[in-house]
């Protein structure tokens, strides 16, 4: 006994003790902490735009009042600004280079909402690495990504920018990606450091209206916007943003609650808070601080670390010192925590540009993977027998504003990617089509809001020659992204007439989405024989598209975000509570509502008279070349103690013709908690790739302590009880069975 006594104590003590790698980092840093003045920390705290005049930049280099540079993206640049910081300015300290490179640098990926869609953590990983090879070739040490804010509403632009609407999901993918920007360890080279953002709860915004304020109680702040921010935490994210918005009467950058209690005193986070930008500043127009001074108090002991473009640090900083309203701990803490980051990133040895024999910027690499994770972001909604286009296609019209859409088809926040280098899926199709196959290229309409209909005659008598119709819509870039909110999710312009004119022909339509949220499109997918969604798909997305529509690869993508039947169903989600008058889904139809009927309740159930409750397209759905069956789920044990996990299997079939990949999904939902609870919640998935006939076994594990939640007294953890267990191809539908919970 006395051997495990000795055991246990001896890792007791050494789980406090730093290791060698952390003692030198902080020896790092009091040494430089020891040589500065105080107009050399309040510079740390300081981050500017590089798009500006650099003789003032390089003045203000010189006086140290620059700790960060965003948005200078050329290597000499970068490295002649950082000789002058390390050579000219009082501390010699190094500047950290940023950007927002939140879906590929150079190469451009899929949007972050579209790459959910993937479901695949390691395609993402491993394209989020390629993009820092890019990025870091040019100097850039910092990235404003992973953005994880749960969205729930496609009013809302920045959707485009997140991983859907589920928590469960976007914490797997934002940590892939911060895995990717920070490699195994800050000091390499290639990594660069990750920034989880927004914090917190931007996504909520009234109305999908963007900046707008949000009310997230703090229950559901802990079950559905946190889950992200605290697994990125886990996963050793190198920073954090603060949002714009207030939540619940107080904006985050100001909100000591989120940037002190939760995540440093809760989550334990000891990396550096960055604001947005100026929303420092941001607290004036809130109403909550009188000017920049009183906003530089209250951001810095609530502890944002970095002011990113208000100036308030700078200018106000040493006054709220010399008048004791802030105190020197509070500004050594911040500054600690930006040094702390520099020196892990090893910029103090290393503070220039790494030198590379070969540019892998555009490497064929690169450019297969951002192929493949376009591929596999691309969501089939409908297919009556059309796709994949064979051989009896001997003649294609391709038409639609978003077929040759070289700059529009890579999304926002594509800040460095070149359209010269985007390959537009007319440009795949001309290129890779067999020399049988005739390509009639037809465009009516220039872009997406495109208001003319004068080329619709020429279309349909140019569609009458083809034996199909492929046509590629949606919305352009700038539709979607910050301060890009819509009321209306109907294609634009003169899309869906155009739609209207090919179908009326009777050929085979197919319509191929590009946009940077769900849209409202049931008519549309009425219209069409097969309907392909692949969001923003980045510079690959034409060679994906051909891919799929020719069948060298294989629909796999599934829903990361709900899509509604209108704009009034919105917010629409599946993790949506029970209530008390349980929707049947059958609700919704105006026209049997009686006339003159005396007082009812009509259904008793929250729905609406006019539309159905459930939504055109549910969370997880997405379709395949060929079909797969699920059966056989089975529990290793029906009771599982909260220290376990819930292991199960489930058979897997591919009953089709052809080869696929299918994710099984397992969700989790509760009969009866101390609060109300979601239908259901995703806790496990897996991509499942079969041959044509094979089957396999998979197996699935749900931690206990995943079913934890905020619970009535506020409190985090599991309860016991009778859980239900779905398991399926989508958050609709699937296999169940019941289990225990034991404390
Ligand atoms: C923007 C965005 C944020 C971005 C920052 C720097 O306003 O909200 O996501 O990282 O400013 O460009």
């Amino acid at each position: 006994m006395k051997r495990y006594l000795y055991a246990f104590l001896l890792v007791f003590c050494f789980a406090f003790i730093p290791s060698a790698a952390q003692e030198d980092v902080e020896d790092k840093v009091e040494g430089l902490m020891s040589r500065m003045s105080l107009d050399d920390k309040i510079g740390q705290l300081h981050q500017i735009d590089g798009r500006t005049d650099l003789t003032k930049v390089c003045e203000m280099i010189r006086r140290g009042q620059v700790s960060s540079i965003m948005n200078i993206v050329d290597a000499s640049v970068i490295d002649s600004l950082q000789r002058i910081a390390v050579e000219e300015s009082p501390s010699g300290i190094p500047i950290l280079f940023a950007r927002d490179i939140v879906h590929g640098f150079k190469t451009i990926l899929p949007i972050p909402l579209g790459q959910a869609a993937s479901f695949d953590d390691a395609l993402i990983r491993s394209a989020a690495r390629n993009t820092a090879l890019e990025a870091t070739e040019i100097g850039i040490k910092w990235a404003f990504a992973p953005m994880m804010d749960i969205a729930r509403d496609p009013r809302w632009g920045r959707i485009a920018e997140g991983f859907g609407e589920d928590p469960y999901l976007a914490s797997r993918l934002a940590v892939s990606v911060v895995k990717g920007y920070q490699g195994d360890s800050l000091s390499d080279e290639l990594s660069m450091a990750a920034c989880a953002k927004h914090f917190v709860a931007y996504g909520a915004a009234e109305g999908g209206r963007d900046y707008n304020t949000t009310y997230v109680p703090v229950r559901s702040l802990y079950d559905t916007y946190f889950p992200p921010f605290k697994a990125c935490v886990e996963a050793g994210v190198a920073s954090f943003m603060s949002s714009f918005n207030d939540n619940d009467g107080v904006p985050a950058t100001g909100n000591s609650w989120l940037l002190s209690e939760v995540l440093r005193n809760e989550w334990g986070f000891t990396g550096m808070v960055v604001s947005d930008w100026g929303s420092v500043g941001g607290l004036i127009p809130h109403g909550v601080a009188k000017d920049k001074k009183e906003a530089a108090k209250i951001c810095l002991e609530a502890g944002c670390d970095m002011d990113m473009m208000s100036y308030s640090y700078l200018n106000h900083l040493k006054e709220l010192l010399a008048e004791g309203s802030v105190s020197m701990e509070v500004l050594d803490e911040a500054v600690r925590r930006v040094l702390r980051l520099k020196v892990k990133l090893g910029l103090i040895e290393k503070p220039y540009t790494r030198k590379t024999s070969e540019s892998v910027i555009y490497s064929d690499e690169l450019l297969q993977t951002a192929c493949r994770l376009a591929e596999e972001s691309s969501v089939l909604l409908k297919n009556e027998g059309i796709l994949p286009l064979d051989e009896k296609i001997k003649t294609v019209l391709v038409t639609g504003p978003m077929a040759d859409a070289a700059y529009d088809q890579m999304g926002t926040w594509a800040l460095d990617g070149d359209k010269a280098h985007t390959i537009t899926p007319v440009e795949a199709i001309r290129g890779n089509l067999p020399p049988d196959v005739k390509l009639i290229y037809a465009n009516s309409l220039d872009y997406p809001r495109d208001k003319s209909s004068d080329g619709f005659k020429a279309l349909k008598k140019a569609a009458r020659k083809a034996d199909v119709l492929i046509a590629f819509v949606g919305e352009e870039q700038m539709m979607s992204g910050e301060a890009h909110s819509l009321s209306n999710l109907h294609l634009q312009g003169q899309q869906s007439e155009m739609l209207e004119a090919l179908a009326s022909t009777g050929k085979p339509l197919v319509t191929v989405f590009m946009a940077g949220r769900p849209l409202v499109i049931a008519s549309e997918m009425e219209l069409s024989d097969a309907v392909l969604y692949m969001w923003h798909p980045g510079t690959m997305g034409g060679q994906a598209a051909y891919n799929l529509l020719w069948g060298k690869a294989n629909p796999s993508g599934k829903l990361p975000v709900t899509f509604p039947r209108n704009e009034g169903q919105i917010p629409v989600y599946y993790n949506h509570k029970h209530t008390s008058h349980i929707a049947k889904g059958t609700e919704g139809n105006l026209d049997k509502v009686p006339r003159e009927m005396p007082q009812s309740v009509m259904g008793h159930t929250s729905s609406y008279l006019d539309v159905s409750p459930t939504p055109l397209l549910p969370f997880g759905f997405g379709l395949s070349y060929t079909t797969f069956e699920l059966s056989n789920l089975r529990v290793e044990t029906p009771e599982v103690r909260a220290s376990d996990s819930l292991v199960f299997y489930v058979d897997v079939k591919n009953t089709g013709e052809r080869e696929g990949c299918e994710l099984v999904q397992a969700y989790v939902g509760r009969k009866s908690a101390s609060t109300t609870r979601p239908m259901k919640e995703l806790k496990a998935y897996e991509r499942v790739s079969l041959k044509a006939g094979e089957s396999r076994t998979v197996r699935l594990e749900i931690p206990a302590e995943s079913l934890a939640f905020c619970r009535k007294d506020l409190s985090w953890g599991t309860e016991p009880g009778n859980y239900i267990l779905t398991v399926g191809t989508s958050s609709e539908g699937g296999m169940m069975l019941y289990f225990e919970l034991n404390n």
